[in-house]
């Protein structure tokens, strides 16, 4: 269905934003035919383990598809997972305590553990399998790294329904991507363009050369890709005994993730599955901060649909006239023109969100408290632990909040972020306040006392 007009299609056209006004598509469900079933009762009767004894276990493994009655617009048999979600919800008590949160209050969902090590694949799983079911071969996205990875992963394991191996085009900028990401794409197999320009350039080009080159484009403007985002929220849930926390806290690139999460939250209301909505924090960096900029400064807000479309198209157009574009350390978030910004006000209006924006400096370091107390993070995850620490200083967020942040990729997919963070090629530039400086010795007994001080 259409978020604006409200238009609806049906599944197998294969269209990814409306034909009549232009705006992007969401997924829509009948559920008067579901009958809760013995599997989903936990939301309601909080027990802890369900037995499945009717599924294969494959699909029970994949922390995507063990929640398929939630988004249930394939058949079991035509899933595709390669072992996406599993991941679990980390009580940070060492980390809570660094930056003044009662213990018990704090949680880190690391999505890092994916098989491309970023949240991208619990999308990707959902889109390959609407991918396949079209019959489509050639799969494509724009990336800053992590969707080209994710995408290039799962179009080497996938063949289409006739059996021919999917084919994979990605779209990255060639001045930012990490190198850990790059690897991966080039590694996988994916056909790389590597575009002169930036992810926004990389997006439009996407967009506008899908019908002409047969693309099957899952970047997150695919609802399906949004679909299996919404399982990140899932386990979140079952990780808290399936207790609605107080806050989400997630950084806002293409504000494909915080889109997703409010669609979760606003089915399990709809399904009478919860009772509350937790909040949303979604965090952008300085030099990337559009829904910050709209949504903070300008007041944009959703209006149940009637948002101020007018009030964005100037924005865009002014930002155009003074060649401005996204600059940030957090190259994942590096974007100026966030396509889901309707699907993400919407989410900040059904869960009583707010938007922070966060200096380079202070991702870095809250990237660093997460490698030194959590299990290590790229710069953009940062962002959600620099985002904490200003809405706990702001009284926003309070210490007895239970607050889960979101840890959207792996810390070894931007090893140069770290590398400089902790050993700058010039000691002068060593600004981290966490830095783990090396020490260099010369090959003998008495050095290495020295350094450890004994
Ligand atoms: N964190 C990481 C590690 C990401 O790779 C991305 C997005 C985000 C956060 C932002 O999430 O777009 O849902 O708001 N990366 C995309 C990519 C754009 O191409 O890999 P979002």
């Amino acid at each position: 269905m259409n978020v604006g007009c409200r238009a609806t299609y049906e599944l197998d056209e294969a269209i990814l934003s409306c034909p009549s006004c232009g705006e992007l598509l969401d997924i829509r469900y009948d559920w008067s035919g579901l009958e809760i079933p013995p599997s989903l009762s936990f939301f309601s009767s909080r027990v802890q383990s369900f037995d499945r004894q009717t599924v294969t276990a494959r699909l029970n493994n994949s922390g995507v598809w063990r929640y398929r009655e939630l988004l249930p617009f394939a058949r079991e048999d035509d899933l595709i997972t390669l072992g996406e979600g599993r991941t679990h919800l980390q009580q940070a008590d060492n980390l809570a305590a660094q930056i003044g949160q009662r213990p018990g209050c704090l949680f880190l969902q690391y999505e890092g553990f994916n098989p491309s090590g970023s949240f991208k694949d619990n999308g990707m799983a959902a889109a390959f399998t609407m991918a396949r079911l079209l019959g489509r071969r050639r799969v494509a996205c724009a990336s800053t790294g992590n969707t080209s990875a994710s995408l290039a992963l799962y179009a080497a394991h996938t063949n289409t329904k006739s059996g021919e191996p999917m084919q994979a085009v990605v779209l990255v900028g060639n001045e930012k991507i990490a190198a850990g990401k790059l690897a991966q794409a080039l590694d996988f197999g994916a056909k790389t363009l590597q575009v002169r320009g930036d992810f926004d350039a990389c997006m439009r080009l996407i967009v506008e050369s899908a019908g002409r080159l047969g693309l099957y484009v899952v970047n997150s403007v695919n609802p399906f890709r949004l679909e299996g985002q919404k399982t990140i929220m899932y386990r979140v849930l079952e990780g808290l005994n399936w207790e609605v926390p107080d806050w989400i806290v997630v950084p806002g690139g293409n504000l494909g993730n915080c889109s997703a999460f409010g669609k979760a939250f606003l089915e399990l209301a709809e399904l009478g599955l919860i009772d509350r909505m937790p909040r949303l924090a979604v965090i952008n960096a300085d030099g990337a901060d559009t829904l910050h900029e709209l949504f903070v400064e300008r007041g944009l807000r959703y209006h149940g649909g009637r948002w101020d479309r007018a009030m964005v198209e100037s924005y865009y157009r002014d930002m155009k006239a003074a060649g401005r574009k996204a600059h940030t350390v957090a190259s994942a978030i590096e974007i100026a023109q966030p396509v889901n910004l309707p699907k993400a006000l919407r989410s900040l209006e059904a869960m009583d969100g707010v938007v922070r924006r966060v200096s380079d400096e202070a991702i870095l370091d809250g990237k660093a408290l997460v490698g030194r107390y959590g299990f290590g993070c790229e710069p953009a995850s940062g962002a959600t632990i620099a985002g904490l620490q200003l809405l706990l200083q702001q009284q926003v967020i309070s210490p007895g909040d239970r607050v889960v942040c979101i840890l959207t990729g792996h810390a070894l997919k931007d090893p140069s972020a770290t590398i400089d963070y902790h050993r700058p090629l010039q000691p002068e530039d060593a600004r981290g306040r966490y830095s783990n400086r090396p020490v260099s010795v010369s090959a003998d007994f008495e050095a290495i006392c020295r350094a450890l001080g004994d």
